[in-house]
Parts: C-alpha cells; sequence; structure tokens
C-alpha cells in the first residue's frame, strides 16, 4: 500500500472532510483571513472563536503562558458578538466553500434562552456546523457553573439550540465531570448530532519567583500534551456510549497523536495547541505523518482504523 493510496477523508454528520484534521475553537478562527490561512495550510475543517450575543472585551493579561506541559489560557472568551460574528462567518464561507473547506460556528451564552437566540441568528452566517460551547471552564464566575458540568443542563442547552437551527450541531463537552459517558448520552438523546471533546482542563500555574499565578485570572484551561491522556479517555467513554461522530480533542500534535485518537473512536481530530508549537502548517504535517503510520501499519482509510484500541 502506497502512502499516496490512503484515504484520510471522513465525513461529520453528513459533511465531508478531505482529512480528519480540524482547526480547534479560539485558536486562528477569529477572522476570515486567518481561517483562510489555516485552510491553505491543509485543514479539513475550520472552527471560529466561540462567540455570545454581546462583544467581550475578555481577561486581562497575561491571558495565555506556555508551560512544560503545553498551555495554560484564560482568554475569557474575547468576542465581537453575534451580529458582528455573522458578517465575518459570511465572509470566511464564502473563501473556504471556494477550498471545499467546511466552516465551522462556535457558540456560547449565560442562559438557556440566550443560546437559542444565538444559535438562531449564527445561522444567517450558514456555518455547514455549529458548536455549542458549553464547557468553556475560564469564565465560571462570571457565567456560574459549565452547562456541561451535569447531563440535565447540557440537555437542556442541546434541545434548546436545536430547536432553533436547522444547522447540525455538535455540543463540546468538558473533561472534569465525574462520568462524561452520561454527558454524551443526554445531548445524543436531545439532539446533537456530533460531538467535540474536550474543552481544556481547569489548572493553576504558580510563579514561586513571584508567589502568585502566573495568569491575571489566576485559573485557566491547561491545553496541549498533558491533556492528550485525559482527551483520549473522554473520547473512549463517548465512543463506547453513543454513535455520533466525535471530534477528538485534546493534545494532537502529530500523526501518532492522530492516529491514538481515531483509535480511541474519534471520527475527526482538533488542534489548538500545536498550530502555536508547529505553526499553521501542522495541519499538512499531521495528515503526512498519519499517512505514512497508517501505510506502515496496513489501515487503509479512517474508518479501518476508527475504536481499535476499545475493542
Ligand atoms: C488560547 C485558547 C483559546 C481557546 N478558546 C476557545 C474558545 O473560544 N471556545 C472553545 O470552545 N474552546 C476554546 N479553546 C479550547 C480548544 O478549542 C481545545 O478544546 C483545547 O485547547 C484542547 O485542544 P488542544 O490541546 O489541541 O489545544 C481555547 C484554547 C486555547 C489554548
Amino acid at each position: 500500500m502506497s502512502a499516496e493510496r490512503i484515504d484520510l477523508s471522513c465525513e461529520l454528520s453528513g459533511i465531508r472532510l478531505g482529512n480528519p484534521t480540524v482547526l480547534a475553537s479560539g485558536i486562528l478562527g477569529t477572522s476570515a483571513d486567518l481561517m483562510e490561512r489555516a485552510a491553505q495550510s491543509g485543514v479539513g475543517g475550520v472552527t471560529a472563536k466561540s462567540c455570545g450575543p454581546e462583544k467581550r472585551a475578555g481577561h486581562i493579561n497575561p491571558v495565555a503562558v506556555e508551560w512544560d506541559g503545553g498551555v495554560i489560557n484564560a482568554i475569557g472568551l474575547t468576542n465581537p458578538g453575534v451580529e458582528e460574528e455573522v458578517h465575518l462567518l459570511r465572509e470566511a464561507k464564502q473563501r473556504l466553500t471556494t477550498m471545499g473547506v467546511p466552516l465551522f460556528a462556535s457558540i456560547f451564552a449565560p442562559t438557556v434562552a440566550e443560546f437559542a437566540q444565538v444559535a438562531a441568528v449564527i445561522s444567517r452566517g450558514e456555518p455547514d456546523l455549529i458548536e455549542i460551547n458549553i464547557s468553556c471552564p475560564n469564565v465560571g464566575d462570571e457565567f456560574g457553573t459549565p452547562f456541561a458540568g451535569s447531563p440535565e443542563t447540557a440537555a437542556q442547552v442541546t434541545a434548546a439550540v436545536k430547536a432553533a437551527t436547522h444547522i447540525p450541531i455538535s455540543v463540546k463537552l468538558a473533561p472534569n465531570v465525574p462520568n462524561i459517558a452520561r454527558i454524551a448520552h443526554a445531548v445524543v438523546e436531545a439532539g446533537a448530532d456530533a460531538i467535540t471533546a474536550i474543552n481544556t482542563m481547569p489548572g493553576l500555574i504558580i510563579d514561586p519567583m513571584a508567589g502568585q499565578p502566573v495568569l491575571a485570572n489566576r485559573v485557566g484551561g491547561l491545553s496541549g500534551w498533558s491533556l492528550k491522556p485525559v482527551a483520549l479517555r473522554c473520547v473512549a467513554e463517548i465512543r463506547r456510549a453513543v454513535d455520533v461522530p466525535i471530534i477528538g480533542t485534546g493534545g494532537v500534535a502529530n500523526g501518532l497523536d492522530a492516529a491514538e485518537m481515531i483509535m480511541a473512536g474519534a471520527d475527526a481530530v482538533g488542534v489548538g495547541t500545536a498550530v502555536w508549537q508547529r505553526g499553521p502548517q501542522v495541519f499538512a504535517l499531521i495528515c503526512e505523518e498519519l499517512r505514512a503510520f497508517m501505510e506502515e501499519a496496513g489501515y487503509p482509510n479512517l474508518q479501518a482504523m476508527k475504536g481499535v484500541a476499545l475493542r
């Protein structure tokens, strides 16, 4: 089997991706130019930065710091508000469509009703999929416990959004819950077409010289390679519980990481922190490395590799 013959295409709720790499929300997804750049770099799908009902400035600096295990961030959901985001999505969609790359919006809101309102408005931007961010860990003091924290609240948001849009939805889950399989099951019952797993893991990093946390927000979300085993465990538990497509996200930086995520049951792989570390060319590099691995291991396509570690 030659590397060129390996088929990296996949499908998420009727949306075809040329390869399984997906730009994770919050990285490069803040302008049409940056999203176009990701598409030019060989990404399979692009997720925009999460947007909410109103414009938000986010937290004060420092909001993101690299550490030994990856990155810790508390950006604070900086966004232009949903009305402005619709323009941004329309522009991005036009450019990405010509390249055959699907565009995913991402939304958050402080209440169930506002989630539905934001979903209805964002649908005017005609994204191919809407990711429902019920799991951002950095704004707990402003929004209370994330909706991803219980099956009941996660399902309420899912059902409200599903009723407000005709566009497929993927619900983004949090790792810091007692039973992620139950939450996955609840959101699928409530109408989720796909699941994105996972968002960052809440953490605290202290600068011993300064005697204080490194982030102005004190706590933040851990991402990057320290998150990978947590993400793999979550994806595996979700895959055992439900049949919908999973965008496995957390610590994927190379082709082998992507293979592991697919072996845990993911259909596609989100890539965030590694874009900082390896540059936007990370998507093409991951595909090249994944192809080489699949050729050597004898997997002709992603379907043949999906979930093999669960058997
Ligand atoms: C700087 C930064 C900003 C992020 N912003 C968002 C966001 O707006 N919405 C969201 O759903 N996830 C956001 N995330 C989480 C990522 O989409 C992803 O779930 C997480 O970082 C794990 O993937 P990674 O290890 O590949 O970075 C952000 C992550 C980082 C590092």
